[in-house]
């Protein structure tokens, strides 16, 4: 039996269509595209805060499991030169999605036969495949940046059947102009800044999909249709999807320990506005992370048993730095701040304004891109005074 036909494999796809995160019109290309073949021999998994290779070789028994199971896949780490030598690397740097991640993609791009698809991030070529399964190899076209990673995806999909797919070796940033009109693109890597070529190489009625991220709001998926004039607006749809990033928009990700230094002689006040409120919804994150730009948020869970577990607010262009320290039994906990900036009062000046705007969700922040770049605003705010909020995202 092949492992796309096993019932572990079976039941994953039809637990992900019955939970109706796809239609069942994909599950043809789930169970026919077989997942193995686009996997390399050596994956990664977690080993405390770094990754360490696992050769299917070594455990073909774990390998398969993996590659079969329900979470992502990590296939390359640190751009393929691992950082801490031979077998142990530090940041994934290109993985197989999550099959219900990839299910919420091609769903969420609304593909239909028919339709002439440009992916972005190819990875190991399974996306791409389960495009050409349904649509055929001839409308699939995928832009990967690395080199390595495209030659082995162009063999996998050979292997697999589906040799006619267009594999590119180049920045997907620009898209390919030569390929236009596409009726979608489909990115597997997040733009923070939505590139105005892939808007440009989209017919008009068409839908750009991508992940996107902020450093205050690591996750999302962002919709846009491009209109006949040439532009795309939309918005997320979701606020859970987390992706790595195009290489050139990477955000980097600073520990505390890279900002924050013994010497430092912090501002201490206290406030009475739990954290949870700051970091816990994805659409307060969104509204903060618009309008505190730059800052990323760190929780510390208690190590201990008395309860005590604290959030970093971190600015590593800055160096500023700010730390809510949580205790349970109280109603005013510390606040430390440190910096020219005050990320604290930042991002609770930003909740605030956020709640008097009547907590408007992210699809009520509306997208554009044209070849000026990338708008955010808030459409309809419930009170206007409070205005329209728009600009750059950072
Ligand atoms: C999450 S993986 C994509 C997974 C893939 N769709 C699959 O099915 O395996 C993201 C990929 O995007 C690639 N990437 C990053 N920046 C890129 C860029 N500017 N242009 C094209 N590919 C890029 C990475 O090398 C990585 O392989």
């Amino acid at each position: 039996m092949s492992s796309t036909t096993s019932p572990s494999w079976v039941g994953l796809v039809d637990d992900v269509i019955a939970e109706g995160v796809v239609g069942k019109q994909w599950r043809a290309a789930f169970l026919a595209v077989p997942r193995e073949v686009f996997i390399p021999e050596v994956i990664w998994r977690e080993a405390g805060d770094d990754l360490v290779s696992l050769r299917r070789a070594e455990d073909p028994e774990e390998w398969l499991r993996r590659v079969y199971g329900s979470g992502y896949v990590v296939t390359q780490v640190d751009d393929g030169s691992p950082a801490g030598g031979e077998g142990r690397g530090r940041v994934a740097t290109s993985s197989a999605s999550r099959v219900d991640i990839v299910a919420l993609m091609l769903d969420a791009g609304k593909v239909e036969p028919g339709m002439r698809v440009l992916e972005i991030g190819t990875g190991t070529g399974y996306t791409a495949a389960l495009l050409a399964h349904r649509l055929g190899p001839e409308n699939v076209t995928t832009i990967e940046i690395d080199p390595e990673l495209a030659a082995h995806a162009r063999a996998a999909l050979a292997t697999a059947g589906y040799g006619t797919v267009r594999v590119i070796t180049a920045d997907g940033a620009r898209g390919h102009a030569a390929g236009r009109p596409f009726d979608r693109v489909l990115s597997t890597v997040a733009a923070p800044q939505v590139p105005n070529a892939w808007v440009t190489q989209v017919r008009p009625g068409g839908l750009v999909l991508t992940p996107w991220s902020s450093p205050y709001q690591p996750a999302g998926l962002l919709s846009l249709t491009v209109a006949a004039d040439g532009t795309a607006t939309g918005g997320l749809v979701n606020t859970t999807v987390s992706f790595m990033q195009l290489r050139d928009q990477r955000i980097r990700r600073v520990t505390v320990a890279e900002v924050v230094r013994d010497t430092d002689i912090p501002d201490i006040s206290d406030t009475d506005l739990h954290a949870s409120h700051l970091c816990n919804d994805g659409h307060a994150r969104f509204a903060i992370g618009f309008q505190v730009p730059g800052c990323q948020w760190e929780y510390v869970p208690a190590t201990g048993d008395d309860g005590r577990w604290c959030v970093w607010f971190l600015d590593p262009v800055s160096r500023s730095w700010a730390r809510f320290a949580y205790q349970p039994g109280v109603r005013r906990w510390p606040i430390h701040q440190f910096g020219p900036r005050r990320l604290w009062d930042e991002a609770t000046a930003a909740y605030q304004w956020w709640t008097n705007a009547g907590r408007p969700p992210v699809t009520q922040w509306r997208f554009t891109v044209t070849p000026a770049g990338q708008q955010v605003e808030l459409v309809n705010p419930i009170r206007q005074e409070q205005g329209t909020r728009a600009g750059e995202l950072a």
